[in-house]
């Protein structure tokens, strides 16, 4: 692109920036992500606008490319699960230079969520609090907007994340993923199993091992039926199976879920959800209590977040993808987390309050970290400060 369109994209941008600012802030949070969701999809729907996006904003420089799950990714930098429950504009918001997007969380069956206001922030801590409870259109419709994408950006790794319908009884859980994951395996670049959501009731019990396994098991079956060729799966044709767990656990969950990850196979684990605590916060206790129950994401979340991490990579070295999420803000917390042993980096609520020039400032910061460390590629740094405490 010229040296000229590019700056006028990037000054575009900046505008954007200080509306983003000025203007969003001000309006409800959940108005204003509709708003800045839809701005997204508008934008990139101008013919060729798309194309101009990426060139301004998208990851080109070849040492933050990351092989994963059998393809190459531009970057390790992802959206996490939330922002695009519905997969309505995962290729818009690729565009801003995300190299994956995880759309979801979807149910089975079609619900509208908890009651609004369901998503506030708190600004002095960088942070917001959601009981959003899994608002979403079904994964049957999500099935049908990912099979007929438009723009579609073949780079662009689409991750499909799946929760418990509210009104299925907890012992019918493992028969309610497994719908939602017949209908998206053929579709989705992987799956995510989310049994970390504070938000749905029981949801979190289905983080004891036993639950796990009948949940992945039953999961299992229905992808292998739906796959083309269900009697000779091959692994390149499978598609990667994930679970998400909660910051929340103790260490010895932790481990026994790493296990069994290990045990059944699985591709990786996204490290971590939101929390229910709400320690440590520098919001006024008023404040605080105002926003409600609900998981809290942000700034707060970054210890432990790292530590759930530190703890999948002691366990599981390099057998399993883990995938950094929670209180990823700036290029130190996400070189931060690579170096803790995370492949991929997923972030909302940094977005949220860095805007939308926010991933090409996260990737120009990995590109600088991994050249000053004198690395080919952001994915050598990969566990280096977990292999450095390992004794020997
Ligand atoms: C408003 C909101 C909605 C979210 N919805 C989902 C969801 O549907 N499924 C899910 O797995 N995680 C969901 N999350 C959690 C995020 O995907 C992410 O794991 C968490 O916020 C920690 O990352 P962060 O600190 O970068 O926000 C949501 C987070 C927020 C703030």
């Amino acid at each position: 692109m010229a040296l000229g369109s590019r700056v006028r994209m990037i000054a575009a941008m900046a505008i954007y920036q200080l509306l983003f600012s000025a203007v969003f802030r001000r309006v409800p949070a959940e108005a204003a992500h509709q708003l800045a969701l839809g701005l997204i999809r508008c934008a990139a729907a101008v013919p060729g606008a798309s194309w101009l996006l990426r060139r301004a904003l998208a990851p080109a420089d070849p040492v933050l490319r990351v092989h994963v799950f059998g393809r190459d990714l531009a970057s390790p930098l992802g959206l996490a699960a939330g922002f695009d429950k519905d997969a309505v504009g995962p290729d818009a918001l690729g565009a801003l230079g995300f190299a994956f997007i995880e759309v979801g969380t979807v149910t089975a069956e079609p619900q509208v969520g908890n009651p609004r206001p369901r998503l506030f922030r708190l600004p002095a801590d960088r942070a917001l609090v959601n009981r959003m409870g899994f608002n979403n259109h079904g994964a049957a419709a999500m099935a049908a907007r990912l099979r007929s994408r438009q723009h579609r950006d073949p780079r662009l790794l689409v991750g499909a994340n799946i929760g418990k319908t509210r009104v299925v009884p907890d012992a019918a859980a493992a028969a309610d993923y497994a719908t939602s994951a017949a209908l998206l395996a053929p579709v989705a670049g992987y799956l995510v199993l989310n049994v970390s959501s504070p938000n749905t009731p029981g949801l979190r019990n289905l983080q004891a091992v036993d639950q796990l396994r009948a949940l992945i098991a039953a999961v299992r079956g229905a992808v292998r039926d739906a796959e083309p060729h269900a009697a000779q799966p091959s692994a390149s044709s499978r598609v990667p199976l994930l679970i998400k767990i909660a910051p929340d656990l103790a260490d010895e969950d932790i481990d026994a879920i790493a296990d069994l990850a290990l045990e059944l196979g699985l591709d990786g684990i996204i490290a971590t959800n939101t929390t229910v605590s709400r320690d440590n916060l520098a919001s006024s206790p008023a404040e605080v209590a105002a926003t409600g129950a609900g998981g809290l994401s942000g700034a707060p979340l970054k210890p432990r977040a790292l530590h759930v991490l530190r703890r999948l990579r002691a366990r599981t070295g390099d057998r399993l993808v883990l995938v950094a999420s929670g209180g990823i803000e700036t290029p130190d917390d996400a070189w931060e987390r690579i170096e803790a042993g995370a492949t991929l980096l997923q972030a909302y609520t940094g977005f949220i309050y860095g805007g939308p020039l926010w991933p090409r400032r996260i990737c120009r910061g990995l590109s600088a970290r991994a050249r000053a460390a004198g690395l080919a590629s952001v994915q050598q740094a990969v566990g280096v400060t977990a292999r450095a405490a390992t004794p020997r």
